[in-house]
């Protein structure tokens, strides 16, 4: 294990921005408002809400302290808690691992569709334009048949600029990043979002997002799914927020961070419906029809968009700029999430920076560049990302929050530790939510999952091609983690408090 001291970010400004670049990515542009919709329009916001004040926050809370108190990433901060935790901290790498492969692809979608959106090049069907054109996508499952070169470079392309930024290290590659990234996001999504509420038949879009349905509040599944969306949305359960926060001073304030950063990620998200809800609200004025379902992800982003752009007035530069936030808040994503595998590798194997994004980064890029832009690459990514959320994410959430508040008990020293540097105290409150609500929220989730995945299969997909790319991928994801949790750790710090083995300059 090397003795190089560990990085730190430039300011507090600087790591809550990280955080919020983190936070803020697909899940709010384009699966949120769908969620919404889906399941209660306005009557979501309650649950929603709740869901970020008893699991959001306090497990964003648990995550920043593991992080800052050991200085270092997932699997290092868990093996300070105790040796065998390891595994849990390896578990959310190996989840990692896999989302960067394929968030990447929807990245490079979107870089493609920048310029699509000058030229309007899907015509008069974004629809066939999407599947048949621009990704060929095959007709069986599983096969992975040719390359596509339009998604091929633009891929290259993402991969290239998250691996510079990563090389730069925290404070002049991450941090500098998303001082530039976070703001022009702001900006950009602000002008949509205005041009969005002005246009012709917005207010149907908006009465459909806001009007509630109180009756949804008494269908678990809207509290699942509520809850769900926060996890993913604030980048919680999957070791970001720990290896971001192992990067800050000793001294800052961990629970007033995460109420900004939580906060925020929550404007973003609410605003990002108005303006998806108000632009489906001109589609459909346009087209004499009414709010039909809202498909999430691929649907809404590269065929409802499209068909928009083409209709509406100033269409191009509309077009430009949703591509344009889509790239940027899914790049500050990605990098966090490549972030975590990187500074894992550095921390086990006392690697330089630099070689480890080659290398470790590199490994990400290749797999991803070799499965993705391929005929069967969105079909592997709908699997993937299915059984990583509900079975790696939300799993290993589960297991986290049950070995450190019951089986290790540490929440009261963690919340000794980030009382101690925080303005805002953490009340009896935290370890009720993370001790009780959250395992309980995330057991029931689990099970209903578990219950409609075996009810039929996800999205109709061949039973043998959900084995290997859905259980598959989930199931590879723990047996990695535990298979490396089981070598040896080197290195002469290990087992050492991580009071004496830093010495740090305490920046705020
Ligand atoms: N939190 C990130 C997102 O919302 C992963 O996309």
């Amino acid at each position: 294990m090397s003795d190089q001291p560990r990085e730190q970010w430039g300011t507090r400004a600087g790591f809550i921005l990280a955080a919020i670049g983190s936070a803020v990515g697909l899940g709010n542009i384009w699966r949120f408002p769908a969620e919404a919709y889906r399941n209660g329009g306005g009557a979501f916001l309650l649950p929603y809400l709740i869901a970020l004040l008893t699991a959001g926050l306090p497990l964003l809370i648990m995550e920043y302290t593991i992080g800052r108190r050991s200085r270092k990433s997932p699997p290092a901060a868990f093996r300070r808690l105790a040796r065998p935790a390891q595994f849990i901290g390896w578990w959310q790498v190996t989840i990692c691992f896999v989302i960067a492969t394929y968030y990447a692809l929807i990245l490079a979608w979107a870089v493609r569709y920048v310029g699509f959106s000058v030229t309007q090049e899907w015509g008069g069907s974004a629809e066939d334009f999407l599947f048949a054109e621009f990704l060929q996508l095959g007709e069986t499952p599983g096969e992975l048949g040719g390359y596509v070169s339009g998604v091929f470079w633009p891929l290259l392309l993402v991969w290239a600029a998250v691996l510079v930024v990563l090389a730069l290290g925290v404070r002049r590659g991450i941090e500098a990043a998303t001082k530039v990234f976070i703001p022009l996001l702001v900006v950009f999504f602000g002008v949509l979002v205005v041009r969005a509420v002005t246009l012709d038949g917005a207010s149907i879009g908006l009465d459909a997002f806001f009007t509630p349905d109180w009756g949804a509040l008494t269908d678990g599944s809207v509290w699942v799914a509520a809850y769900g969306q926060i996890f993913f949305s604030l980048s919680v359960g999957f070791g970001i927020m720990v290896t971001y926060a192992s990067y800050l001073g000793r001294r800052s304030d961990l629970t007033g961070s995460a109420l900004v950063a939580g906060f925020a990620n929550s404007s973003f998200e609410i605003l990002a419906g108005i303006g998806v809800f108000a632009t489906l609200g001109f589609l459909a004025a346009s087209s004499g029809g009414a709010i039909g379902d809202v498909e999430g992800g691929v649907g809404l982003a590269f065929v409802a968009f499209p068909t928009i752009i083409s209709q509406m007035p100033l269409g191009a530069l509309f077009g430009v700029l949703f591509f344009l936030s889509l790239v940027i808040a899914g790049l500050t994503s990605l990098i966090s999430i490549v972030q975590v595998i990187v500074s894992a590798v550095q921390d086990r194997s006392g690697m330089r920076r630099v070689p480890a994004v080659l290398s470790v980064g590199g490994a990400v890029a290749l797999v991803s560049l070799l499965l993705y832009p391929t005929n069967g690459g969105l079909y592997l990514l709908d699997a993937a990302d299915r059984f990583i959320n509900q079975y790696g994410i939300a799993l290993a959430a589960v297991v986290a929050v049950v070995t450190v508040a019951w089986v290790l008990r540490k929440l009261p020293e963690l919340q000794r530790d980030a009382d101690a540097t925080s303005a805002v105290s953490l009340g009896r409150w935290w370890k009720l939510c993370l001790g009780v609500v959250t395992p309980i929220v995330l057991g029931w989730m689990l099970v209903d999952a578990l219950s409609q995945e075996l009810a039929e299969n996800y999205a109709g997909y061949p039973t043998g091609f959900l084995l290997w790319a859905g259980w598959g991928v989930a199931a590879a994801a723990l047996v990695v983690a535990v298979l490396i949790a089981l070598l040896p750790w080197p290195g002469r710090t290990d087992g050492e408090p991580a009071e004496q083995v830093t010495r740090e300059k305490g920046s705020r």
